[in-house]
């Protein structure tokens, strides 16, 4: 599904994000990569939908080469891909609904999409989309007006509503409260579990890491210094991954 080709990234001011880096994500997986902050998380994640370019090797999305792409056939790969971030990214001073049919915007024209003119059938999904995160009743309140679950609720179904087949999560956690966090991991995991989309997660936690992950990746100075199932990411391999006493919240 997704697969990283001997692919290295280095930063126009000369910082390594990412060396020579191989990786081969299945469909349906959830993975969460964990490391130090700086260690290439953000670089790792942004580079599979060419958010940051890489300077070296090559990205294969479904056995099609996304680094590569041009064009139409770029923008059709990146449908395919939801991203969320830390900070939800939303419009906030837009209507919950008007910011997940934002997610069909790469389906039509863009004077369509200007004018707010997106078909009854987007309606039904992005409405669809809100009821799996259990936030329906939020649809016509204006995005800032939510609590900050809510908001990053409203960004997972606008990549529901983009019918993406990768949600791509960088610290989707990070500014929310235990509790809130629990409940947004669960969405993420419900719906990779409900609709077999594959999902990246970057996170900083390890008992969180532990808890959602199927796969865990360790990455430590923009290499992939672990990848292996959650029973073999031992206490140790943590330490090693972090490169000292593992941090638990
Ligand atoms: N836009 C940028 N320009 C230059 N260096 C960057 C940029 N973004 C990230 N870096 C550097 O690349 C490395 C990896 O960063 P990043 O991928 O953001 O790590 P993480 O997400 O794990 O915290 C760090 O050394 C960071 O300082
Ligand atoms: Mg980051």
């Amino acid at each position: 599904m997704i697969e990283f080709k001997n692919v290295s990234k280095v930063y126009p001011n000369g910082t390594k994000g990412l060396n020579n880096v191989n990786l081969k994500l299945d469909k349906g997986d959830f993975v969460v990569i964990v490391g130090l902050s700086g260690a290439g998380k953000s670089t790792l994640l942004r580079s599979i939908n060419r958010l940051h370019e890489i300077t070296e090797g090559e990205i294969l999305i479904d056995d099609k080469s996304i680094t590569a792409a041009k064009g139409k056939d770029l923008l059709r790969i990146r449908r395919d891909i939801g991203m969320i971030f830390q900070n939800f990214n939303l419009v906030k001073r837009s209507s919950v609904l008007r910011n997940v049919l934002s997610g069909r915007v790469g389906y039509h024209s863009t004077i369509r999409t200007l004018l707010g003119l997106f078909p009854k059938h987007d309606v039904a999904l992005a409405m669809d989309a809100l009821n799996r995160v259990n936030i329906q009743e939020k649809a016509y309140s204006r995005a800032d007006e939510l609590s900050g679950g809510q908001q990053q609720r409203v960004s997972i179904a606008r990549a529901l509503a983009q019918e993406a087949k990768i949600i791509l999560a960088d610290e989707p956690v990070a500014s929310l409260d235990p509790l809130t966090t629990k409940q947004v991991m669960n969405d993420l995991k419900r719906i990779n579990q409900e609709l077999g989309i594959t999902t990246v997660v970057n996170l900083h936690f390890v008992d969180l890491a532990r808890e959602y992950a199927t796969r865990i990746i360790g990455i430590r100075a923009g290499e992939i210094v672990f990848d292996g199932p959650v029973e073999e990411a031992t206490d140790e391999v943590f330490s090693s991954i972090y490169g000292r006493e593992i941090k638990k919240r």
